[in-house]
């Protein structure tokens, strides 16, 4: 039976930080490859989402001074307005934060140790926070993680563990009689050693954090993050809330990862589902990383390059077109904005931009706008059909694997055959000729069905263009009922419906012009952003009112566990005793704030920060963190009193 639906899945991402340009390659990947899915005809599950516990998502947002919930809430929005902005068309956005993903993630946990796979036990060793991921002593590198290269910290704590090693076996026979499962053939064979090396049992809980799903059967743990991010994948296709969704598209088709969490996804993941006793995906797929000037891209270096940016200068089309042509899917890459304008304007604005641009003007001036008869036709037309069918049958097998490079270079070798055979048809030496008119008729014609079936076999990768060129080969049907059959076909293209020639596709951008504009746009910013902080300053006389402050005496004082940066003091207001966190630690001992008065605003909503409710906020002054000093008062005055 042949398979009708297609499950694909990107990462869900941590919302710690903004999303950058990898991350915006994984999802375009896997929003193409979807796209393209639905065009062949599948019926298409495209999930992606955000892995919000955790004990770096609890230490950033205690830096925040916000609790977690309220951190995520807020990342998690500027991650959907990413996706709509590049027209990320997903079906799922899979929140961990879920009360159905809990349910699911405790059902699997329990159900594993209950058949004796998981085991309590005491854990000694190595841990990443960032990659929150456990190490052998063996497999630091100089002491840092292997994965990121950062400081790792020793770990002592009571853990549930999780038999791995007992399903090596079944996991490398896996792995041999699916040839395919792990992609691509380059990094198989690392994960395959990696097995070999001797899989250690994993540890599936936590106890030096709060801020993750319990252990059902052991509420002072919470699920280790590895364990409940990629039960995410079964979540979402319905395990446990929708059985028949679920047998519908589980096991997924693909997972699309990145090269840096393939392990997680090879390993630990098949091997959860085996002793859950769910199918493995059929396949996963670690692409490359993409770097910045041959670097790795990070804060510090200031050179993380923002999606949003790009689409605003280029528009979702160039920057989607980019991702997906530039660097083979697989293997690394390097993004720079030169290059990008020398594709965008190679082959987007020359390449099909011109070919468009030149047939419209052409059926405009000699047929006014309306679409030829196919008359007597030659080599060139046998050819440019043979051209067709060849590269589109090439992209469809390039698809299969992931492709999306290869398959746009099929593509453009038709775009470029095209051109070619304007050039070889001349059409307007014919135009001269009133005998050629039948012959000139067919040069048209066949110019307009090439652009239909580009049009079609573009849907997939570029959201925005493949309309246009509809509209301006004026077919009457919707694009989005074209099927990827309607590609493959030559001579569906009705004679004697009018074109409607329009704006060209895509401007060219002139590459110093473009970078001279940054240089001042980024000292106007400058200048914008001093006047506008005056600006931004100001507030309504009202707005001031709506705050409560008020002098707080501090009463008692003491460390939070666990946390470096934050105490957790109880204060007076007076009538009332309140528990506030403060990130004060690095400057204040406990002992010496006792019976200080301070500034308080004490209408803030209440948050939970590293575990503890805090309800207000201690005014501080401070400079770039290098000093801090508590607001105190110039006089006694009483603990309660209102501050105007
Ligand atoms: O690892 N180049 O989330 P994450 C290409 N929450 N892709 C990149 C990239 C780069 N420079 N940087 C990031 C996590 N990515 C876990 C996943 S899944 C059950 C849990 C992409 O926010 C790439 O897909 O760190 C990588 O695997 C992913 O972002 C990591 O995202
Ligand atoms: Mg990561």
């Amino acid at each position: 039976m042949s398979k009708d639906t297609f499950y694909v899945t990107t990462p869900i991402y941590y919302p710690n930080d903004k999303l950058h340009i990898g991350h915006t390659y994984t999802t375009t990947a896997a929003d193409t490859i979807a796209r393209f899915k639905e065009l062949q005809g599948y019926e298409v599950k495209f999930l992606t989402g955000s892995d919000e516990h955790g004990q770096k998502i609890e230490r950033a947002a205690s830096e925040a001074g916000v609790s977690p919930k309220q951190y995520v809430d807020r990342i998690v929005d500027s991650f959907k307005e990413l996706w709509d902005l590049l027209e990320a068309d997903y079906d799922v956005f899979l929140r961990t934060t879920s009360a159905k993903h809990q349910q699911v993630v405790q059902h699997i946990f329990k159900k594993v140790y209950e058949q004796g796979d998981i085991y309590k036990d005491k854990y000694e060793g190595w841990y990443c926070t960032p990659c929150e991921s456990f190490w052998l002593e063996r497999h630091l590198e100089k002491g840092k993680c292997p994965d990121c290269q950062r400081e790792t910290e020793w770990v002592e704590e009571e853990s549930y563990f999780f038999k791995m090693s007992k399903y090596e076996e079944q996991l490398l026979e896996h792995i041999e009689n699916n040839p395919e499962f792990i992609q691509p053939e380059t990094r198989k064979k690392e994960m395959i050693n990696f097995i070999k090396d001797g899989l250690e049992d994993l540890c599936v809980s936590r106890t030096t954090f709060d801020w993750g799903i319990p252990v059902p059967i052991d509420e002072e743990h919470v699920i280790y993050v590895w364990f409940d991010a990629l039960s995410n994948y079964v979540t979402g296709a319905g395990y446990l809330s929708d059985e028949e969704e679920f047998n519908k598209f589980w096991p997924a088709d693909v997972h699309i990862v990145g090269k840096d969490i393939l392990r997680f996804h090879t390993i630990i993941w098949p091997i959860i589902l085996m002793a859950a006793g769910l199918e493995l995906p059929e396949r996963v797929f670690g692409h490359g990383f993409l770097t910045v000037e041959g670097g790795k891209m990070s804060k510090s270096k200031g050179n993380v390059v923002d999606p949003v940016k790009l689409v605003e200068d280029f528009g979702v089309d160039a920057v989607r077109y980019y991702l997906m042509r530039e660097v083979a899917f697989g293997t690394d890459g390097s993004y720079s904005t030169e290059a990008f304008i020398k594709r965008l304007n190679a082959d987007l604005a020359n390449d099909l931009g011109n070919l468009l641009n030149r047939t419209v003007a052409m059926v405009d001036q000699y047929f006014e706008g309306v679409v030829p008869e196919l008359g007597p036709t030659t080599d060139y037309d046998e050819d440019l059909k043979a051209t067709a069918q060849k590269e589109l049958q090439a992209m469809e097998a390039n698809m299969a694997e992931l492709q999306f490079s290869r398959a746009l270079e099929n593509l453009w070798t038709f775009i470029r055959r095209t051109n070619k055979y304007i050039d070889e048809t001349t059409p307007w030496v014919l135009a001269k000729e009133e005998d050629k008119k039948a012959e000139l008729g067919t040069v048209l014609y066949n110019l307009l069905e090439a652009l239909r079936i580009i049009a079609i076999a573009l849907k997939p990768f570029l959201p925005v263009a493949p309309q246009k060129i509809w509209t301006q080969l004026g077919i009457e049907s919707s694009i989005e009922e074209q099927s990827w059959e309607d590609a493959l076909q030559w001579g569906l293209l009705t004679a004697g419906i009018e074109i409607q020639s329009g704006e060209p596709l895509f401007p060219r951008v002139d590459i110093e012009e473009y970078f001279a504009n940054q240089v001042e746009s980024e000292a106007a910013e400058e200048e914008d952003s001093e006047v506008e902080t005056v600006e931004q300053d100001l507030i309504s006389f009202g707005d001031f009112q709506e705050l409560d402050l008020r002098v707080a005496e501090i009463v008692e004082a003491e460390e939070i566990a666990g946390s470096d940066k934050l105490l957790k003091l109880q204060v007076s207001l007076g009538e009332e005793q309140r528990q506030v966190v403060a990130g004060i630690s690095n400057y204040y001992q406990p002992d010496e704030l006792l019976g200080k008065q301070v500034l308080m605003v004490t209408n803030l909503e209440p948050a939970e920060i590293f575990g503890v409710e805090s309800r207000g906020m201690i005014l501080a002054a401070s400079n770039d963190d290098e000093e801090l000093v508590l607001t105190t008062i110039d006089r006694e005055i009483e603990t309660g009193s209102k501050v105007t």
